[in-house]
């Protein structure tokens, strides 16, 4: 949701704002710009695309100067344009400006700057901050006050960074969507993301909702509420490699085969305080988006499974209508721990007295500042913009706190061995490269799954229509005779989950109804009556029950990922989408 980049010190601003912004991308792709401070004066380049196209076109490293600030846009407000790409300046072409999130009061203040005598030239709301600010600026000649005074006027979301000419310093504000300070030596950073600071620095402070802060190449000021205020800093255990292709030839490949070892440290999360927590009498509610809703799906079973605990699963988009807003401990997942949505039903329930239990990716995240508890799921920076060893890091994570919760021992033993299972998965990816050959050509898929398969099934779908733009869903495998049987013909894909475990006869007969209707079964099994039944199959390891939607989840991401590269998609920024969603 735009990825945000400054730095002030000694270095070239635009080579360590272009090489920032290259690791933001995954935070949007549409349009790309950067202004730096050269002389005196601030020049800036933007444009619409790629931020490898524009600099091959418009060479960002022509930019001089040591203070800078740079954007990758994910387009909310006003469409894709030269225009509309950030920086925005005020009219004076004095302060620049960029930003991500929405402000709401846009509309009033657009038309009271133009009454004023404010020429505006884009359509994005992030060009009337600019002008807000020069307005304050010609009442008050402190620059800091002055972006105070004009941040007060705006309801919405933000973090802002501003550069202007009248001196060597950034501001900063945020309300809403994240900004991290990287500290250095003789220089300061700031940016949306941690991977953006990584070949630079390791200490970080985490600007807080309502913080406004000032950095300059000698260190920070952080304020709240008017007033100085202190930040802890943080030091970060991610490494620069660790954000780095490492030879694949995109991060979702790279971060689907990592996940043997990521697993095996989802499984060492430190769930003691979570599992405290969730022994205390009350009821129970998770809340997630996406992927991290299929993972709150696993956890419900697991926990009701293991422990007779029962548990609401509920959207984040949806939790103000559906919570009864009586919970006792909302369990928060998001990889990202920035999601607006799942953020702000965390807000809601805080509000009704929940204690907060996050289980998150990013130590320092605002789901991780807000928590009574976290368990950190440990798989490392996720740069592809769809999300891959998360899914399996959190259900190993999730599944962990269920099974110390219930004293299941043996189980937590066994799920150990999922981390073999993938391997075994992943030495036989080409076998499921010539599989997504046979089915490139298909455009309807349906996943279907049971029990424990059936979120890896809605996971599966999620991953193939992300990055291949083909139509796929996914249903509870007993479901299709109720409705979308009706579908199933010759050329339609059903993607079974056939698991030989306590739903395998229920979805023989399934596999069944589909072959009748002539659809093309591609069935996942490790059992060789399941896998005899289709022309396209897989054989799967023999899993634990409670390690299949880890490792049922493996080969799908790998259909879809040699789907999209065939189809010349690119499986690390699909069309639309936008990692870690910061608007609601
Ligand atoms: C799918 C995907 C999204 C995220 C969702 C929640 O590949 O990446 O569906 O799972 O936006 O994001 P987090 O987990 O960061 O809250």
């Amino acid at each position: 949701m735009c990825g945000i980049i400054g730095y002030i010190g000694y270095r070239k601003a635009s080579e360590v704002i272009l090489e920032g912004l290259c690791k933001l991308e995954y935070r949007g792709y549409d349009s790309a710009g950067i202004a730096t401070l050269d002389g005196g004066a601030i020049r800036v380049i933007k444009d619409i695309g790629r931020i490898d196209d524009i600099h091959k076109q418009k060479d960002f490293l022509q930019l001089g100067g040591n203070t800078g600030i740079g954007h990758t846009r994910w387009a909310t407000h006003g469409g894709v344009t030269q225009k509309n790409a950030h920086p925005h300046s005020d009219c004076s072409g004095k302060i620049f400006v960029i930003h991500n999130g929405v402000i709401e009061n846009f509309d009033g203040l657009r038309a009271e700057m133009e009454k004023k005598g404010h020429r505006l030239t884009s359509e994005t709301d992030t060009e009337l901050v600019a002008h807000l600010i020069e307005e304050e600026h010609r009442k008050e000649k402190e620059f800091g006050t002055a972006f105070a005074a004009a941040v007060s006027r705006l309801s919405g979301s933000w973090s802002l960074v501003v550069l202007h000419e009248g001196a060597q310093e950034i501001h900063l504000s945020r309300n809403g969507p994240p900004l991290v300070l990287g500290i250095g030596k003789g220089e300061m950073f700031c940016a949306s993301d941690v991977p953006a600071l990584l070949p630079y620095t390791k200490q970080v402070v985490f600007v807080e909702d309502g913080d406004r802060a000032r950095i300059t190449k000698d260190g920070f000021e952080v304020f709240a509420s008017g007033k100085r205020a202190q930040r802890k800093e943080h030091t970060i255990t991610w490494t620069a490699q660790m954000a780095e292709k490492g030879g694949y030839a995109h991060f979702c490949l790279k971060e689907i085969f990592e996940q043997p070892s990521k697993i095996r440290e989802a499984l060492a999360a430190d769930v003691g305080a979570a599992v405290e927590m969730l022994r205390e009498k009350g009821s129970i509610a998770v809340v997630a988006c996406g992927t991290s809703y299929y993972a709150g799906l696993v956890f419900k079973s697991l926990l009701q499974k293991k422990t007779g605990i029962s548990c609401d699963v509920i959207i984040g988009s949806e939790f103000a209508y559906a919570s009864a807003g009586r919970e006792k401990i909302v369990v928060a997942i998001s990889q990202s721990g920035e999601t607006a949505d799942t953020l702000s039903a965390v807000k809601l329930a805080k509000k009704n007295g929940a204690k907060i239990i996050a289980v998150t990716n990013v130590v320092g995240s605002s789901l991780y500042r807000q928590a009574d508890a976290n368990v950190v799921i440990g798989a490392g920076p996720e740069l592809a913009v769809v999300a891959t060893k998360s899914f399996t890091c959190q259900i190993a994570a999730l599944s962990k706190i269920a099974l110390s919760l219930s004293g299941d021992r043996k189980t937590l033993e066994e799920l150990k061995m999922a981390s073999e299972q993938i391997e075994s998965v992943l030495d036989r990816a080409p076998e499921i490269e010539k599989l997504a050959d046979r089915l490139v050509k298909r455009r309807d898929f349906f996943f279907i799954g049971r029990s424990l398969s059936f979120p890896s099934a809605l996971e599966g779908a999620l991953k193939l229509k992300e990055i291949t733009y083909l139509h796929a869903e996914a249903y509870a495998a007993g479901e299709l005779k109720h409705g979308p049987l009706s579908l199933l013909e010759k050329d339609v894909v059903v993607v079974a989950l056939a698991p030989a475990d306590e739903t395998f006869a229920k979805m023989m007969s399934n596999i069944q109804e589909c072959k009748a209707r002539n659809a093309e079964l591609f069935v996942l099994s490790d059992s060789k009556e399941a896998l005899a039944k289709a022309a396209l199959h897989f054989q799967m390891p023999k899993a634990t029950p409670e390690a299949i939607p880890i490792v049922y989840a493996v080969p799908l991401q790998l259909l879809a990922y040699y789907m999209a590269v065939k189809l010349k998609r690119d499986p690390d920024k699909p069309r639309n989408l936008a990692k870690s969603v910061t608007v609601e």
